[in-house]
């Protein structure tokens, strides 16, 4: 798929960016700028997975990330099948390492999985034969939204390299902002987390980002905005007093938006809550990339499919 012979993919799974090095994710990066060029054809079918099983295994909601890999997964030939768990016998009770024993005697090639619980995919990939790609655990990683990320910057900004990247809003349950720091930093982008102090992990500093409590002043100098959904789900409790006192000071508007650099630009992994972490205008507007992510998902993960595929079974 990609122009050029791509460099091998040392891993089974991908179930994080963390321990990959920064060759592995700017070799996965390369791969899915040849994928864009493909889902731009007429003719989008590839043959890299022809004969082999897909299996899609959301035991949370998805759009993006679902639609996406079978997207991805079908332009590369393979069989998809999207299993839904509503509808399955976790439903009456069964775990999750019965429910992989199962799937895994049906002898899939590639197994997409994501688990509300953080560890969920680890250990669902050590029971199973096949290939398995983390699609988000709990509030622990998604590696593919961030490889989906770093693409959109790097194509529209032509490197990532020294950027100053703001990560806002809702840090401490989110698994987008967790892997967007380890890629980016990887990447050598600076990178800054801003929200309310109960959004924030305790010792988020640890991981070599500046932190600010007040958005205003964090915003300023910023080449990328990226914003992050206020995860309601994942609250035992109140951790901001209103929706909209949050909006009045951590939700992105024309006003703070103007702080950072005049040529900045604004990213959310969605799905978005309109007027609560951004305003309508923002994400609909001119400096906005969250469209073009959404394209990148399909790229990125006809990329990690097709660098997965050399480890495959009689491959
Ligand atoms: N960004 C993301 O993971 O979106 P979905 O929950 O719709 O897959």
């Amino acid at each position: 798929m990609t122009h050029g012979t791509p460099p091998s993919f040392p891993h089974r799974h991908l179930l994080g960016i963390e321990g990959l090095t920064r060759p592995e994710i700017e070799g996965l990066l390369d791969r899915a700028d040849a994928a864009v060029d493909i889902s731009r054809q007429v003719e989008k079918k590839r043959v890299t997975l022809r004969g082999r099983t897909q299996i899609n295994l959301f035991f949370e909601p998805s759009t993006r990330t679902q639609s996406s890999f079978e997207l991805a997964g079908k332009r590369l030939g393979a069989d998809v099948m999207n299993m839904s768990v509503a509808s399955s016998s976790v439903k009456k009770g069964e775990t999750l390492i019965d429910t992989a024993a199962t799937l895994n005697a049906m002898r899939p090639d590639i197994i997409v999985v994501r688990h509300q619980s953080a560890g969920a995919v680890h250990l669902l990939a050590r029971k199973v034969d096949c290939s398995v790609v983390n699609a988000g655990d709990g509030a622990h990683e998604h590696p593919t939204q961030a490889l989906l990320d770093a693409l959109t910057i790097r194509r529209n900004k032509g490197r990532i390299e020294g950027l100053q990247i703001a990560i806002c809003g809702d840090v401490l349950h989110s698994r987008v902002a967790r892997s967007n720091i380890i890629s980016l930093q990887a990447l050598g982008a600076r990178v800054r987390v801003i929200g309310p102090s109960t959004l924030l992990p305790a010792g988020i500093e640890r991981f070599g980002v500046e932190v600010f409590t007040n958005m205003r002043e964090g915003l300023k100098g910023c080449d990328i905005v990226m914003m992050l959904r206020l995860q309601r789900e994942r609250m035992n409790g109140s951790f901001v007093p209103s929706v909209k006192e949050y909006f009045r000071y951590y939700g992105l508007d024309g006003d703070k938006l103007a702080l950072a650099k005049p040529d900045a630009l604004v990213m959310h992994p969605g799905p978005m809550n309109r007027g609560v972490e951004i305003a309508s205008d923002i994400a609909d507007g001119a400096q906005s990339l969250i469209r073009e992510q959404v394209e990148m998902g399909v790229a990125v993960r006809m990329a990690v499919l097709e660098a997965l595929a050399c480890h495959l079974p009689n491959e």
